[in-house]
């Protein structure tokens, strides 16, 4: 058996390969989609194949996709961006997140970064050899960020503020009151933002995802990452787009170019299909969503176990304090006990040990299974 590590995105690798050793897994952790990518999109991507669209693309995308993409940030975010100048298609979430810190950061700048986040916005800044200026929360305040502790943590070294909202792995979208402040902040000390909407189109009960480059003040200094990987359920398509002002993303574009050149024309087909044709995919898996999402929250509530509430994305950031384990050491029984696997919150910031993400990306009756199963596995450490 797989011994994990303790850390980090090397701790989810090992569980993840762990799992994949039983024949009856349940996964409630990993953010890949249960649902198959809409019929129409993968046609659309067939056609591509057949069309001989096979010459290099622009580093930056089709002009096509582009203006659909710029149409999309209009009606969805309210932001307003010239598809030729201040749009950038990327492989996937991932490749647009790390372009967006290499843009904004060099070697000695910093970043706050509201805790726990992405785990991956750490790697990156790795690469970066930038700092992380870490801005713990709690589930106590539904891991709000608070905006005075944004201000104090700033120093001479800070470029740049990352703002994830709905965030993963707490599943908090920021209020407008708050983001009003931040935008503030980050205007008065002449911060980029790091914007990540990617899932802006799951949010819950009444509260409101805004994008910070639709709000004044936003738009000049902010860089907004989006993928159809959640969204579409195109997590393998790789399709993901950066927006933001022509200056920065003129250096977006640069690094694009010298890393990966055009994104996959293949992909950048589905991407116009999903982003111009029929949104009921989506509509539909929101639905799913939010009912699973009681589910889960009724599992939780009757297992006494507390957590942040889940204001939008696909998961549940639980309080597992009271098992007297680390989550890692959690995880690792759940999933060898009850081949449930669910992530601990030290893989995504060492001082979230307490924590577990559950997500809800699986049909209802494995999810009640799943949860039923680590209602037992629970029961067997707690007695
Ligand atoms: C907050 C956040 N940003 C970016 C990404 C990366 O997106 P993609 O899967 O499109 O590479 C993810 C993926 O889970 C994510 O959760």
């Amino acid at each position: 058996m797989t011994t994990a590590p303790k850390q980090g995105t090397n701790l989810l690798y090992a569980l993840i390969a762990q799992a994949r050793g039983y024949s009856d897994t349940i996964i409630m952790g990993r953010g890949d989609p249960d649902f198959d990518t809409p019929p129409h999109i993968i046609e659309a991507a067939k056609r591509a194949m057949v069309e001989h669209h096979a010459d290099y693309v622009p580093p930056e995308g089709l002009p096509a996709l582009r203006q659909a993409i710029a149409d999309r940030v209009k009606r969805v975010n309210n932001i307003d961006v010239d598809p030729a100048t201040e749009v950038v298609v990327t492989n996937g979430g991932q490749e647009a997140l790390v372009l967006m810190v290499l843009t904004a950061l060099g070697p000695g700048d910093a970043i706050i970064v509201p805790e726990p986040n992405y785990n991956t916005y750490a790697d990156a800044l790795k690469f970066a050899r930038a700092e992380k200026i870490s801005i713990p929360s709690t589930a106590d305040t539904n891991f709000r960020t608070d905006p005075e502790a944004v201000r104090r943590a700033i120093t001479d070294k800070t470029r740049a503020l990352l703002l994830v909202s709905p965030n993963n792995p707490t599943a908090t979208v920021i209020g407008r009151a708050d983001l009003e402040a931040l935008i503030g902040i980050a205007h008065e000390r002449d911060l980029i933002i790091i914007a990540d909407d990617i899932y802006d189109l799951f949010i819950y009960d009444d509260y409101q995802h805004i994008s910070p480059a639709s709000l004044p003040g936003g738009k000049e200094r902010t860089l907004t990452l989006n993928a159809l990987s959640k969204s579409f359920a195109m997590t393998g398509w790789r399709l993901g787009w950066i927006v933001g002002p022509a200056d920065l993303m003129a250096r977006v574009r640069e690094l694009k170019a010298a890393m990966t050149g055009g994104t996959s024309v293949i992909s950048q087909y589905a991407g116009l299909a999903a982003l111009t044709g029929p949104q009921e995919p989506v509509k539909m898996m929101a639905d799913t969503y939010t009912r699973r999402r009681q589910i889960v929250m009724d599992a939780l509530d009757d297992m006494g176990i507390k957590y942040g509430m889940p204001q939008g994305g696909q998961f549940v950031f639980a309080d597992i304090s009271f098992t007297g384990m680390d989550s890692a050491e959690l995880a690792q029984k759940i999933l060898t006990d009850q081949h449930v696997l669910v992530y601990p919150g030290s893989a995504f910031d060492k001082e979230r040990g307490q924590y577990i993400r559950m997500t809800f990306l699986q049909p209802e009756d494995k999810l009640r299974e799943g949860l039923e199963r680590m209602r037992v596995a629970m029961k067997n450490i707690t007695g």
